[in-house]
């Protein structure tokens, strides 16, 4: 095994170096504190492992996303979201048998509560359903709670994954003022999303084939992301033994911000303000380049990244699609999206700083196509993305010496100073 050399302070001391099995190496400084007296900094944890997975590979100079091994564009082509769903927790493809089951129980837990409709109706209609969608994960550990029992676990998993499309199309439901419309046995999962959602009791709906396989390709890529903020978020809350329930909706406040998950809903919105302004695109790249103006171009950058997000190249292709055989023969966003694109990525500041359109830039315009309304682009997100924290918690909870999250900091404010009685202030 290969190891590391740190000097500190005239001292030399051998950091053994971990391998992954697409030979990323890190650094293992588990003993640096104890032997040394000194720790790490590492501001955003850019440079940070803070753990090992098995779970998602990416290499973010190729390009390069993988679940459990395989290729994203191949899933992309080849899966369904509840395949992929299964492939992330239990970590291989499942059999015709196992996915049968799993569908058949991901069906029957579908409902909620009845009882839980009285907390949607006690926010105000104005609530942004990213938060109505956490506080109603959080609470579900009131009817579920859990215990020590391995089938428990997978029940709440279950159940957790079963109710998640519910509770989102009910809180969609409850901010546009309109009755709650009821999971359907014999619909697939992302048809049953698109009936709860635009189904009205006054009139028979049928759920469109292109929106329920742009939706399974959108929940698909979205599914997990390895050690993103909202990932390290719910396993940072689940590592102190808080339950799945309560460990998820943590993950869902933390993927709201408009940096991570929220970044879909600001792409629309920016790419609407560029339109009435005139649709003078090239005026806000410069603004972006310019860092007084504190204006960003959202969906653009990433943490890791730094050559292409494969996510968005196979977005960009299927918002063409999609809007293709909608019969959206011209979308005014989608063409400032594909300019700014243009220009950006011929432009030195976006170069030098390897800043490509990401999985948020063009997701919305097909959510859009989609009818589905901005506010609700980031609960889509989290659709998707609850199998990957579903994974990753269990990873962590499994995981060989797991322990408590608990990174440490150099103080930098006052030292010891005397209490100065409020007369004397
Ligand atoms: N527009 C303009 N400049 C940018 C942008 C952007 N979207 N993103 C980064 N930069 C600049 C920074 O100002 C910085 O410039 P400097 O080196 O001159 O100071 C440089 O590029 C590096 O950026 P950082 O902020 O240090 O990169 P970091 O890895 O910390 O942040 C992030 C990544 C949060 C995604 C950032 O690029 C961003 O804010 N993008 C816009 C929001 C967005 O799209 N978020 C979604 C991310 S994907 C997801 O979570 C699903």
């Amino acid at each position: 095994m290969k190891s590391a050399k740190l000097i500190f302070d005239g001292k030399e001391y051998e950091l053994p170096v971990a391998a992954g099995s697409e030979n990323e190496v890190g650094i293992d400084i588990t003993k640096l504190r104890s032997t040394s007296g000194a720790i790490t900094l590492d501001n955003g944890y850019a440079n940070t492992g803070s753990c090992t997975s098995s779970i998602t590979f990416i290499d973010g100079e190729k390009g390069i996303l993988r679940y459990r091994g395989y290729p994203i564009e191949e899933l992309a082509e080849k899966s369904s979201f509840i395949e992929v769903c299964f492939l992330l927790i239990f970590g291989h493809l499942p059999s015709k048998n196992e996915l049968e089951n799993f569908e058949h129980d991901l069906t029957h837990h579908s409902l909620i509560h009845e009882d839980m409709k009285k907390f949607f109706e006690g926010f105000p209609p104005s609530a942004h359903p990213m938060t109505v969608l956490s506080s109603m994960v959080n609470s579900l550990s009131a009817y579920y709670p859990e215990s020590e029992f391995e089938e428990n676990q997978y029940l709440n998993i279950i159940r957790l994954l079963a109710k998640l499309k519910t509770i989102a199309s009910f809180s969609y439901k409850k901010s546009i003022g309109q009755s709650y419309v009821y999971p359907q046995n014999h619909l697939k999962y992302c048809a049953d999303i698109l009936n709860m959602m635009f189904a009205v009791p006054s009139a028979p709906y049928k759920v469109s084939k292109v929106l329920e396989d742009a939706l399974d390709l959108l929940l698909i890529l979205h599914a997990d992301h390895e050690q993103n903020c909202s990932t390290s978020t719910v396993r940072m809350v689940g590592s102190s033994e808080a339950n799945l329930f309560a460990s998820i909706a943590a993950g869902i406040n933390a993927l709201s911000g408009p940096l991570h998950g929220g970044a879909n809903q600001k792409v629309i919105q920016m790419l609407q303000m560029i339109k009435d302004n005139g649709g003078n695109y090239k005026k806000f790249v410069n603004m972006a380049k310019d860092k007084e103006s504190k204006f960003k171009l959202m969906g653009f950058g990433h943490r890791v990244y730094k050559n292409f997000d494969p996510r968005a190249n196979i977005l960009k292709a299927s918002a063409d699609k999609v809007l293709g055989e909608l019969g959206i023969s011209h979308d005014p966003l989608l063409e400032i999206a594909k300019n700014l694109e243009e220009v950006a990525l011929k432009d030195d500041f976006f170069i030098e700083r390897k800043l490509y359109p990401n999985v948020d830039f063009y997701s919305g315009i097909i959510y859009r196509a989609m009818e589905i309304p901005t506010n609700m682009f980031t609960v889509m997100f989290a659709l998707g993305r609850l199998p990957g924290w579903i994974a990753q918690w269990v990873e962590m909870k499994e995981a060989h010496g797991a322990r408590i999250y608990r990174p440490r900091q150099i103080y930098m404010g006052e030292t010891q100073r005397p209490y100065v009685p409020i007369e004397k202030r």
